[in-house]
């Protein structure tokens, strides 16, 4: 028999990737602080996600997951979210248009603080220091101090979380996602680029349908979605602790809810049996997802599956996979034959940015753009040949004009990675590298969909 669940009884499993707090009593005092905050989301929304992703399970719409590996306290400022916000708007209209399938958009913001790390010290120079964990936990600056974990930092990321959504709550309702501004979303910078004409191109195009659309009287008035978006947030729940805080019952379900973010997920790091992460995701009703890489085995996912959603309900789990761009078919294949043999109702997604980290010879961390797409069609190719459903993206990407990934049609090259290299923790995809991606995905989803409606038509 299963043990009872609770919102703290992941506290008796295994727990690896959290800090140890060395004032016990600071700590609970932060927690209890946390723990009277209000929710930054509602139970409702949640579901609201969880439904709207059923319909990506069951083929019908495409989940585009991304925003910042790590956020942090020092980039906290509203043109950083307005043009992540945006470069995703402007993704999802992409993706929308080629592949006529709606896109469920969910960013990586709001509460994307906490890092898992490979390992627990980091050495400069002979100096050896804890890690960096994210701005939650500790300080990035190479010191015996910043690196000591503050149970402070978590009150500080609840408070910058609670404006961020604020904020996008305010994007994605308040006139700034009309439809009528896809002209308007563009980013100046990105003039040079080739994918920003095709883009003014797409955004002209819409233009024209909305006009005639409104000469037949359909408009924004009538037809809401014109107005505004539907616009979720994601973390990786690592930091236990402060997810616990924020667990909360729903009056109306009697359901509990993690209700410091719409989705949720369990790292490559964390996901395996009887890990604390586990535990403490088997009883939260929010849509989850959980990464898969190299090291899963088809017979541990499936135990995973069984625990984390044994009613197999759609929209429930959402199966990242992150393999490396030379690594998709030996390892994705075997997984998807094993859930869709056992019956698993999950949606596969796409992460084609952590298996394809590399040190260049400057010295940075960065992501090449080819290796990126590579493992994305690639990605396609397994589902093609498994006759499952490809549905989904997940990205590390920012709206600034950085230099983290190296590749893409304004080539960013090892050498220029020094100029803009911003990021707190892996390399993004920036603002135009993001919009090409976003135009050779829905090159690949506008064919597997032609492909699909063919093999209908001739069964
Ligand atoms: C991440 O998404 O930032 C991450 C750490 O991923 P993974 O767990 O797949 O390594
Ligand atoms: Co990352």
């Amino acid at each position: 028999m299963t043990k009872q669940w609770t919102p703290n009884s992941w506290r008796d499993a295994n727990g690896i990737q959290m800090p140890s707090y060395t004032d016990a009593k600071a700590l609970a005092g932060v927690e209890d602080s946390l723990a009277s905050c209000p929710p930054l989301i509602f139970a409702g929304e949640a579901r609201q996600l969880r439904n709207d992703l059923s319909e990506v399970a069951e083929g019908k719409a495409f989940l585009l997951q991304g925003g910042d590996c790590a956020e942090s306290f020092a980039e906290f400022n509203p043109t950083n979210i307005r043009d992540t916000f945006r470069v995703i708007l402007q993704m999802a209209v992409v993706l929308t248009y080629a592949s006529k399938v709606p896109v469920v958009k969910v960013g990586r913001m709001a509460g994307q603080f906490a890092k898992p790390r490979s390992s627990d010290v980091e050495e400069q120079d002979g100096v050896t220091l804890p890690s960096y964990r994210g701005d939650i936990v500790n300080d990035i600056g190479f010191s015996e101090e910043s690196r000591i974990p503050d149970p402070q930092r978590m009150i500080r990321a609840y408070s910058q979380a609670s404006a961020t959504l604020n904020l996008l709550r305010a994007y994605a309702s308040g006139g700034y996602a009309n439809l009528h501004q896809v002209h308007s979303w563009t980013l100046d910078f990105m003039g040079k680029s080739p994918w920003a004409a095709r883009f003014e191109e797409l955004a002209g195009r819409i233009g024209d349908a909305l006009q005639f659309m409104d000469a037949c009287g359909i408009d924004a008035d009538r037809v809401p979605q014109l107005n505004g978006t539907q616009f979720y947030v994601s973390h990786e729940a690592l930091l236990l602790p402060y997810e616990e805080a924020l667990t909360r019952r729903d009056s109306q379900s009697g359901d509990w809810y993690d209700t410091s973010a719409h989705f949720l997920w369990i790292g490559d790091r964390t996901r395996f049996e009887d890990s604390a992460h586990v535990e403490y995701f088997r009883g939260i009703a929010n849509p989850i997802g959980m990464k898969c890489g190299p090291s899963l085995d088809p017979d541990d996912l499936l135990k995973l599956l069984d625990t984390l959603d044994p009613e197999r309900s759609p929209g429930r789990i959402t199966l990242i996979s992150r393999f490396g761009h030379d690594k998709v078919e030996e390892g994705l294949a075997p997984l998807v034959r094993a859930v869709k043999a056992e019956g698993h109702p999950v949606i596969w997604s796409c992460d084609p940015m952590h298996g394809n980290t590399i040190k260049a010879d400057s010295g940075y961390k960065t992501r090449p753009f080819e290796r990126i797409l590579a493992e994305v069609k690639d990605f396609f190719a397994v589902h093609r040949a498994e006759g499952t459903y490809g549905g989904g993206i997940h990205c590390e990407m920012t709206g600034q004009n950085v230099t983290e990934c190296t590749g893409g049609a304004i080539d960013v090259t090892d050498q220029d990675l020094g100029d803009r290299y911003h990021t707190h923790c892996d390399p993004r995809l920036n603002a135009g590298q993001s919009i090409e991606l976003a135009f050779l995905l829905a090159e690949m989803l506008n064919e597997e969909g032609m492909r699909r409606d063919k093999e209908a038509e001739a069964a």
